[in-house]
């Protein structure tokens, strides 16, 4: 890293949508010796950074993900944890998203298991938050990339779409934010090469960064390595020329 941390990042082609899996919380914990929950904690510092840092390249939508519909799986205590800490961090935090521009919204299945506590701040922070346009910060909570398939179909079915007019429009049109463009950029921290069912529709054409670091010790710098690499990729849609960049 230069002195200046976006030093080679050329303005003119960032991605329009950047993508974080959030991961290696429980590690960073555990690698110091603190219960995995201290991670999750860590992990906000490492979210607003990676905020400022989209917010000081100007990429217009940032999407986190934050609880999948596969970690229900974990035990009670970490879950019981994960819905408060994410109802705080909202609550906390809501005021100064709102002031630097940035529209919050969310993606993901609003069942039964999400306290109602957690919607009403989800609600109020999409409220708060919504004629600001700066940057779109999506959080994917309760989200899975089939879930999101599958009520796509459902909608569909319930509406009576005949077979005729099952197209990628037609799907792509009731996923969760159908006017999200599609990430342009994927990152996944703590070493893991996965999706592990994010955005699964969307991230067909995305190229994917991959880092060691784990989650809690992510911070800007590692967002603009990320897209000095994404910029350094060919992207070519299926076809034989370099498209280039968005
Ligand atoms: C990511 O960190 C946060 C969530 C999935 C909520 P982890 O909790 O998965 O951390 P590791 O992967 O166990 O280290
Ligand atoms: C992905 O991380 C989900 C989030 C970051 C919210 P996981 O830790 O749940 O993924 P796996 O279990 O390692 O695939
Ligand atoms: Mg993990």
């Amino acid at each position: 890293m230069g002195l200046d941390g976006k030093a080679g990042i050329d303005l003119t082609r960032l991605p329009a949508h950047v993508g974080c899996v959030m991961d290696g919380n429980g590690r960073w914990a555990q690698r110091r010796g603190l219960p995995r929950t201290e991670g999750h904690a860590a992990g906000e510092e490492a979210l607003l950074d990676t905020v400022e840092g989209a917010l000081e390249l100007g990429i217009r939508w940032l999407t986190v993900y934050a609880f999948s519909t596969e970690n229900w799986r974990r035990p009670p205590d970490e879950v019981r944890y994960l819905m408060g800490f994410n109802e705080s961090l909202l609550q906390r935090r809501r005021d100064e998203l709102h002031e630097r521009g940035v529209r919050i919204r969310f993606a993901g299945r609003r069942d039964w298991r999400v306290p109602r506590r957690l919607l009403r701040h989800m609600d109020d922070a999409m409220a708060t938050t919504e004629r600001n346009r700066r940057m779109t910060l999506v959080i994917a909570f309760n989200y899975g990339g089939r879930a999101e398939i599958v009520d796509a179909v459902r909608r569909m079915v319930a509406e009576g779409v005949p077979a005729s007019r099952v197209d990628e429009r037609a799907i792509r049109s009731r996923l969760y934010l159908p006017d999200v463009p599609d990430p342009d950029l994927v990152i996944r921290t703590s070493g893991e090469f996965r999706i592990s069912n994010f955005l699964l529709w969307e991230l067909a054409y995305s190229e994917l960064v991959f880092t060691d670091t784990l989650w809690p010790d992510f911070r800007r710098e590692d967002l603009f390595d990320a897209v000095r690499e994404y910029q350094s990729r060919d992207r070519r849609f299926g076809g034989v020329e370099r498209v280039g960049h968005r």
